[in-house]
């Protein structure tokens, strides 16, 4: 295990080599620390898997300052629950990480974003942070060097949005979730406009790993284009249903859900990746492995790494309900396309399963999906219709068949 171990407490965290990686940070250049980052091959675990040494380069090599870090641990995704067990037993690692990547671009200060419906974890993590600069691990002169740095913990907005990077960093300056036009990138035009850093926890705890076991070995842990432990939220019909530790590539999606104790019932597909990013897929896709880079290849992507698993009792109409129902509750509304388009597509299949469904209502589905897609102003907009998308191309015969 080397995310999921137990050491929510200091002590034990340091027996388990906890802190090591800083001390051993703290004696090389920022460029070293980053080119280790790089040379891990490490892919962020927010859902975009984004090279992670490329975006610390972005954001080092920014002139203007200050610069800041922040750690999204905002986790709205449905069906993803890996941050939250994650900050539960590991919360030492993710602010090491954090750290580091504070040390590596040049950050005097970083934001841990925590989802608001993870209140109660509020005083624990605080607590953390105040054991850390009671053994001068956080705060000024970091173990008696000239680096100093610290973290402030804030409380998510309760919205799903806000995990998206520009409308949390709007959402930490006080101000209402809109996601911002990009570009300009975080990198360049971050929190209050200054260069900002911004990863998701579960990467964040990845990079202590990589400076203890260095870059090279910490590549072993996978395969090419897939590097290191990865997280998997498994919920819906399995016996088992839970967080998940593997390397990347280690498993397929069949033998993934064998880990969390099989389908309960029979099987009869799964949704991939998240809500935003989401696929719903059939059979023919167990035999895929649990990499990013083979995900690509199959057409899908991993996103934040949850499998949620249908048995035949699972009607993908009702599926897509839900999933237009969180998409019309969580749009902000800023743009017309997002606004309109998730009402528009909730009521359809909303009268789609009351039996009313037309070939002409398809239609207006596909039309809006397109609309969505091309013109809505963030993520949240663009991908909202990828499960629509998906389960037509792959339970199509079932979801027309209640079409006249
Ligand atoms: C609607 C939406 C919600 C998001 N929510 C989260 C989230 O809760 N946590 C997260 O880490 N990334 C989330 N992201 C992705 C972030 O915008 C960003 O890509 C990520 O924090 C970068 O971290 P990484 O490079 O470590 O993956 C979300 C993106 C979108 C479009
Ligand atoms: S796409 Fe949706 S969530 Fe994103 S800015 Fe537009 S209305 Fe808001």
């Amino acid at each position: 295990m080397n995310l999921l171990k137990d050491a929510s407490n200091m002590k034990t965290y340091i027996e388990n080599d906890g802190f090591h990686a800083l001390h051993i940070t703290l004696e090389h250049t920022q460029d070293e620390i980053i080119e280790e980052v790089e040379r891990s091959g490490l892919l962020g675990r927010g859902g975009a898997a984004f090279p992670t040494g490329l975006k610390m380069k972005f954001v080092r090599n920014e002139k203007t300052t200050p610069k800041y870090i922040v750690g999204n641990a905002d986790e709205g995704e449905p069906g993803t629950f890996k941050d939250r067990v994650l900050i539960e037993k590991n919360p030492f690692q993710i602010l090491e990480g954090m750290i580091i990547s504070a040390y590596a671009i040049g950050a005097s200060k970083g934001f841990f974003y925590l989802r608001y419906e993870y209140r109660n974890l509020v005083k624990e993590i605080e607590r953390k942070m105040e054991e850390m600069r009671e053994e001068n691990l956080l705060g000024k002169n970091i173990m008696g060097t000239d680096f100093s740095f610290d973290i402030e913990l804030v409380l998510g907005a309760g919205a799903y949005v806000c995990g998206e990077e520009t409308a949390l960093m709007e959402s930490i300056e006080g101000k209402r979730g809109f996601p911002r036009i990009k570009p300009p990138y975080p990198a360049q035009y971050g929190l209050w406009g200054k260069p900002t850093l911004i990863n998701n926890v579960e990467t964040l705890a990845n990079i202590p790993l990589i400076v203890n076991m260095g870059p090279k070995k910490y590549a072993e842990m996978g395969k090419e284009g897939c590097t290191g432990p990865k997280l998997f939220s498994v919920s819906g019909y399995v016996r088992k249903p839970g967080v998940y530790e593997a390397n990347l590539g280690e498993y397929t999606v069949r033998e993934m859900i064998e880990i969390a104790g099989g389908v309960d019932g029979e099987f009869k597909g799964l949704m991939l990746g998240g809500g935003a990013a989401g696929f719903i897929l059939n059979g023919n896709f167990l035999d895929m492995p649990l990499c990013f880079k083979d995900a690509k290849e199959w057409g899908v992507s991993l996103g934040t790494g949850n499998i949620i698993v249908f048995n035949q009792s699972v009607n993908i109409w009702d599926v897509l309900l839900n999933i237009a129902k969180f998409f019309e509750h969580e749009s902000c509304g800023q743009c017309f396309p997002c606004r309109y388009g998730t009402k528009r597509i909730r009521k359809i299949i909303e009268k789609i399963l009351e039996g009313k469904g037309t070939t002409e209502d398809i239609e207006k589905i596909n039309a809006t999906a397109r609309a969505m897609k091309i013109a809505s102003l963030c993520p949240l907009g663009s991908s909202a219709m990828l499960a629509y998308e998906s389960a037509m191309q792959n339970f199509r015969d079932e979801l027309l068949e209640v079409i006249s």
